[in-house]
């Protein structure tokens, strides 16, 4: 098999929750790589969403990886409930770990994959200490809290900026983003160096359905 050259990770906060478990078999069915799960405390970001409860959830319906993005303060709190509940990758903000060597650490213990990312306003040198540990980074391309945003350009020469470093400590490393992204965006992000795209709006809210969303941001990309 051929390794794939791109991940399409929906992010189920725009899924109907009236019946998640056949939008996940929707999603798988239509080619998903992963799932995103984005968790909110309504301090780190002004949004409450979901718990581990819906990571378990997710975890019953579907082998897929859970690619679970904490957006909340002192998120190392919660790392072990996470971890139980089924997650494969924990992101954790920069803005929210003063010890983010430690909390890697910590997620690398439960067994998990350790991701880093950082806000549209943080700059691209706070996170390069810690990519040496890092097993995925996301770029936010939309301030954290709301699916539906406008994707922010500025994103893209930070992902440019962070593949060089990575290049340079852990090649094999991907870079994921976050935010916009549509049929109209994917392919500047790809062109980047971005390889996992999140999308929550484009697949679970297109007007065809999400097979109809998920292929029309595939169809941008290189075969
Ligand atoms: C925003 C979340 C995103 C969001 C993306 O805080 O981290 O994952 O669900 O939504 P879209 O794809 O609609 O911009
Ligand atoms: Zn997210």
């Amino acid at each position: 098999m051929t390794e794939k050259k791109f991940l399409i990770s929906p992010s189920i906060l725009s899924a109907d929750f009236t019946q998640l478990g056949d939008q996940l078999k929707q999603a798988e069915d239509a080619g998903a790589d992963w799932f995103h799960i984005d968790v909110m405390d309504g301090l780190f970001v002004p949004n409450i969403s979901m718990g581990p409860f819906i990571v378990e959830t997710c975890r019953r319906a579907t082998e897929l990886p859970l690619d679970v993005h904490l957006m909340i303060e002192k998120p190392e709190r919660y790392l072990g409930d996470f971890a139980s509940a089924g997650a494969d990758y924990l992101t954790v903000h920069i803005e929210t770990c003063p010890e983010m060597g430690q909390t890697q650490a910590q997620i690398h213990e439960l067994g998990c994959k350790a991701g880093i990312t950082l806000n549209p306003a943080t700059s691209v040198e706070r996170i390069q200490p810690f990519l040496n540990s890092a097993d995925l980074v996301l770029v936010m391309s939309v301030q954290p809290g709301f699916s539906g945003q406008s994707f922010l350009p500025e994103a893209l020469p930070k992902i440019s900026r962070i593949r060089q470093m990575l290049d340079e400590v852990h090649p094999e490393v991907m870079i994921e983003v976050d935010g916009g992204i549509n049929a109209k965006t994917i392919l500047d992000t790809y062109q980047q160096g971005a390889r996992v795209f999140v999308a929550a709006s484009a697949i679970f809210k297109n007007p065809d359905g999400i097979q109809a969303g998920l292929q029309s941001l595939v169809d941008q990309l290189p075969a």
